[in-house]
């Protein structure tokens, strides 16, 4: 499966309408949605005649017997045979679309992702933006594609009533008289559980984010013993959810039992003024069983008309907060003058101080000097701002105090684009795409051959595995597809970084999950890919130290020793204590 780019985008302009801006990517399947559409119209056509001709076979067949039964009987079984073949089809297309819009979808905003600024992290954990996007894209595609066919379903109410007036006025009229009603109920009711389905999608979302902060946060969750506190947090929002479900079904229970028997009101309604009339010799009693089938007919229309409406307002949101992560920009943009300049690597951080946009401090006064094709180990404890200093060599953020550089340019010198195309960052939780092995590892060089995924999977020692996977390199991973190891999703986004050959390379925490044995048997690839480029790697182990010609200590947002592994452990008392507490003197 490779990765086709979307048809269309959304549209940017921010003070349209959220469907305005969602119509490019109808528009981009239009072919289809409406095959789908004329088709289904047409099965709806051919649906509405059936009762019509039961009511000739009963009249003129069963009660006068001035025609011939058998006729009857066969159209009424072709008619029912076209309107499968036409609904299948129909339905078909129907789906495709879906599934064309949300592909489309999905790699607007994960291409986007992708793009974003780390800054954009600051505000909206990367784990809950996923899993909430997803499920946005999901209710957004359902009423893009679903929301017209609805509506083409309520048109066959105005076509059956036309034949059905065509047939008998009053009847017509009594037979309709209960819909009104069905789509009045039907829409309050969606109302009345709007709120509440909403609080159960926001409480499964939350669940979800705290199941996944105790799966990504493992090791902080053990370390502090803290299982019981999170048990407790778990247990507490599964309790709300269960409040928002026990709520949803009392609004069911109160409402359905009502929009269920109207029906079979209406069906009394014709039965008795119908009934009359025969008795009177105004219609016939094939009019009566044909309006009966009209009555059931023309309700589920009705009823999904809450549905549509409920479907509207969840997309509305849905399609409020994907707009949210589309129409974020990043606040590091090109100077008017950019240099494009091939690097070298030569980095230099110069009196570098540095706080997140939420204020948090992260770097204060840090001078480091990493020289072109050196090695470097980043050691510090939690929070020294060993990630930081790697995010501000590609520039995802710009300095407070101070200069970065590389090869002598300030990189706010630097074309953005350029310059991050030549500092590969390996984070510690890379994140992997639902597409297959091959398209993940390819992500920054879609026009890489398999043999070069495959060299660039072996020095990072993603081969082996890859190839043992059900589809080979063409597994798809993710949300919907094949689950990976932390350690496996690591290696694969070290192949990802190898496979653009940056001249910098920035390790952070990048071989953390991966299990010891492995990575001592991926030391020499490793040790290969480093040479000829500059490479930062944040290290707890000691065996990643053992990669790198010098280790630098950090502690506090500064470098506060350099040197070789062995000085620091005999001059430095803190690097000793620093490993000692990351339990790398075991290792
Ligand atoms: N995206 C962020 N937004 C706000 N604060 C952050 C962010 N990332 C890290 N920090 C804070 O900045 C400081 C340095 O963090 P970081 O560079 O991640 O340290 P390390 O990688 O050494 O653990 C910490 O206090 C951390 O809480
Ligand atoms: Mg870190």
């Amino acid at each position: 499966m490779s990765r086709r780019a979307p048809r269309a985008s959304i549209d940017p302009d921010t003070r349209k309408s959220w469907l305005r801006r969602a119509y490019p990517l109808v528009r981009a399947h239009r072919v289809l949605l409406i095959s789908s559409l004329v088709l289904s119209f047409a099965g709806l056509v051919v649906q509405v005649q059936i009762p019509n001709l039961v009511r000739l076979g009963i009249d003129d067949a069963v009660v006068a017997r001035t025609a011939d039964l058998a006729p009857y009987v066969w159209w009424i079984v072709g008619l029912a045979l076209l309107q499968g073949v036409i609904n299948y089809l129909a339905r078909l297309y129907l789906l495709r679309t879906a599934y064309e819009i949300e592909y489309d979808l999905r790699n607007i905003v994960y291409a986007h992702l992708a793009r974003l600024p780390f800054g954009f992290y600051d505000r909206v954990q990367s784990g809950e933006l996923m899993s909430r996007s997803s499920s946005d894209i999901r209710a957004v595609q359902m009423y893009l594609a679903f929301g017209p066919s609805i509506l083409v379903q309520c048109t066959i109410a105005v076509v059956a009533f036309v034949l059905m007036l065509s047939i008998n006025v009053p009847l017509a009229i009594i037979a309709m008289a209960t819909m009104p009603v069905i789509g009045v109920l039907g829409v309050s009711m969606r109302k009345a559980i709007f709120p509440v389905s909403w609080l159960i999608q926001a409480r499964l979302a939350h669940l979800a984010t705290v199941v996944d902060e105790n799966i990504q946060g493992v090791r902080i969750v053990k370390a502090f013993a803290a299982e019981g506190r999170q048990l407790r947090t778990l247990a507490a929002s599964a309790d709300r959810i269960r409040w928002a479900y026990l709520q949803d079904a009392r609004i069911r229970s109160r409402w359905n039992p009502l929009l269920d028997n109207l029906p079979r009101l209406g069906l009394a309604l014709v039965l008795l003024v119908g009934g009359i009339m025969v008795i009177d010799g105004g219609t016939t009693v094939g009019t009566i069983v044909a309006f009966n089938s009209y009555v059931l007919m023309l309700q589920p229309p009705f009823r999904m008309l809450g549905m549509m409406i409920m479907m509207g307002q969840r997309a509305s949101a849905s399609a409020r907060r994907i707009y949210e992560i589309l129409d974020t920009r990043s606040e590091v943009t090109d100077p008017p003058d950019p240099v494009d300049a091939a690097l070298t690597g030569d980095i230099r951080f110069e009196g570098v101080r540095f706080a997140y946009p939420n204020g948090t401090p992260a770097l204060d006064g840090l001078d480091l000097h990493v020289r072109a094709g050196e090695t470097v180990a980043v050691v510090g404890a939690t929070g020294s701002g060993k990630s930081t200093l790697g995010r501000l060599v590609a520039r995802f953020y710009d300095v407070d105090a101070g200069r970065v550089t590389v090869d002598s340019h300030d990189v706010r010198t630097l074309r953005l684009a350029r310059l991050r195309d030549q500092v590969g960052i390996v984070p510690d939780e890379p994140f992997l795409f639902s597409l297959s092995i091959h398209d993940n590892i390819a992500y920054g060089r879609p026009d890489a051959t398999r043999d070069e995924v495959v060299t660039a999977a072996r020095a990072a020692g993603a081969d082996g595995f890859a190839r043992a996977l059900p589809d080979g390199y063409d597994t798809v991973v993710g949300e919907r597809g094949y689950t990976l190891s932390g350690g496996q999703r690591q290696r694969i986004a070290i192949a990802r970084a190898l496979l653009v050959n940056p001249p910098i390379l920035i390790l952070d925490d990048a071989t953390s999950a991966i299990d010891v044995a492995v990575e001592q048997q991926i030391h020499a690839s490793l040790r290969r890919a480093m040479r000829g480029r500059t490479t930062i790697v944040v290290a707890h182990r000691l065996s990643t130290i053992g990669l790198a010609d010098r280790v630098v200590l950090m502690d506090r947002g500064r470098v506060v020793a350099s040197g070789t592994h062995r000085t620091l452990l005999r001059n430095e008392p803190r690097y000793g204590r620093v490993l000692a507490a990351q339990g790398a003197a075991a290792a």
